[in-house]
């Protein structure tokens, strides 16, 4: 293992010698097979079919926003709505996500970007199956990437267990800050259970307050 490290950081340096810093990156980055821009991505995998899903899909929903955000906020996949208009957090409980945006002095489009573990709505909003995140999580990867935010906020259960690979409640997550791909992350809950119980929304409101100072320095 150690002996592995030491021989890539050899490369690297290597590289870095022969290349320079800024053109090694560079090689780096491009060494990806996907695009290095967000709207080149999305173009590019609007049309997947890595999974059944396509085949009962209105829209691919991509994510919205900032494309330099500095908050990144990631749900669980499309709903009805969200199937409808390509676009994430329109429904529902999107109303209710703005409103919280609101609350902390922005909005999806400023400073913000929004979007979900699944690209295509399952059906009936049933939950996503391991394999369909498999699938789609690359794309997720790519995206965080090319956002590079300062802070990523999980809404819900699946997607903060997507992430972080925990089995633990939502509860128990809370309070934390955790790391993915050395992003720090912090979960919350998802806009449409804050709906169904209204009382988690004095939590949800601590959560966001925590959000906004993260970010704020
Ligand atoms: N729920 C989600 O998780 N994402 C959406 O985009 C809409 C509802």
């Amino acid at each position: 293992m150690t002996k592995n490290l030491n021989v890539k950081k050899e490369y690297l340096l290597q590289n870095q010698e022969l290349f320079g810093k800024e053109i090694f990156l560079d090689v780096i980055q491009k060494s990806s097979s996907f695009p290095n821009q967000l709207n080149t991505f999305k173009n590019n995998i609007c049309n997947c079919e890595k999974c059944d899903l396509h085949k009962s899909r209105t829209n691919f929903v991509f994510g919205e926003g900032d494309k330099n955000a500095s908050l990144l906020l990631i749900g669980e996949a499309p709903g009805a709505q969200e199937d409808l208009e390509g676009r994430p957090f329109v429904g529902r409980s999107g109303k209710l996500l703005d409103k919280i945006l609101k609350a902390i002095d922005r909005d999806r489009f400023n400073d913000t970007y929004i979007c979900n573990i699944l690209k295509c709505r399952p059906p009936e909003n049933r939950n996503p199956s391991l394999s369909e995140i498999d699938e789609c999580k690359p794309y997720l990867n790519h995206q965080i990437k090319l956002i590079n935010p300062k802070l990523i906020v999980t809404l819900g259960l699946v997607a903060a267990s997507t992430l972080l690979g925990k089995d633990s409640s939502l509860k128990d997550m809370r309070n934390n800050i955790f790391y993915y791909m050395n992003y720090p992350v912090l979960v919350t809950y998802h806009p449409a259970f804050l709906l169904r119980s209204p009382s988690f929304k004095r939590n949800a409101w601590e959560d966001f307050k925590r959000i906004r100072d993260y970010i704020k320095d």
